[in-house]
């Protein structure tokens, strides 16, 4: 990989490796959400990317789970892709905002009923009794919608990952793995190669 030959722009050249990866490989747009708690202890989960332009990455998860505390005291997280059909692994760190309740609705709006559904009943990362409470909880949220459409509960949404960092990495056979890294500064992106 010769850095000149990546886009000038990370997020150009994410979309071009994600298109990619999207014809080569199962979930593509799976990637590791790294964040940690005030005392910067880490926990890390896989998420799906939902959304990605000019401002950032795009998940969305439910606002009272473990990630999202973790965010609302420290927000910053880091995020890793791996396409191992490509041999290609990309890193963005950055700090974190909310998805306004209009951009997560969008998204809401194109989730299968039963999936909205199930959003209402889980209180993610929360202990339950045991799985008849979750179906008993999915029972009530089928209750409460009926027939009526199922609106966006206030504790779900979409939190973008601004980035200020992002590093693309690239598999080769003799270990001497290609690794270029773009840093957000006041003039623009930075662009550095890095050793393996
Ligand atoms: C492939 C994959 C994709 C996932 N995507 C999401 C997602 O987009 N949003 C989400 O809240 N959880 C997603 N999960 C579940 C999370 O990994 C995690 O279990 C959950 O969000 C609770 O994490 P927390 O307790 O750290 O907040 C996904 C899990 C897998 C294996």
């Amino acid at each position: 990989m010769d850095e000149h030959d990546l886009a000038d722009d990370p997020i150009v050249q994410l979309e071009a490796w994600l298109a990619e990866a999207r014809a080569a490989c199962p979930q593509a747009d799976a990637m590791t959400l790294a964040t940690a708690d005030l005392q910067g202890r880490p926990s890390a989960r896989q998420v799906l990317l939902r959304g990605l332009d000019a401002r950032g990455l795009v998940f969305f998860t439910n606002r009272t789970s473990r990630k999202a505390e973790e965010l609302a005291g420290n927000p910053r997280a880091a995020l890793v892709f791996h396409w191992w059909e490509l041999g290609r692994q990309v890193r963005v760190e950055g700090s974190v905002e909310e998805v306004g309740s209009a951009e997560s609705d969008v998204y809401w709006s194109t989730r299968p009923r039963a999936s909205r559904l199930a959003a209402w009943a889980s209180p993610q990362s929360h202990p339950i009794a045991d799985r008849g409470e979750l179906d008993r909880l999915y029972a009530e949220a089928e209750g409460k919608f009926g027939a009526a459409p199922v609106t966006l509960p206030p504790f779900w949404g979409g939190y973008r990952v601004v980035p200020d960092s992002i590093e693309f990495w690239l598999h080769r056979d003799d270990r001497l793995h290609d690794r270029v890294r773009y840093r957000r500064s006041h003039s623009g992106w930075l662009r550095e190669r890095l050793a393996p």
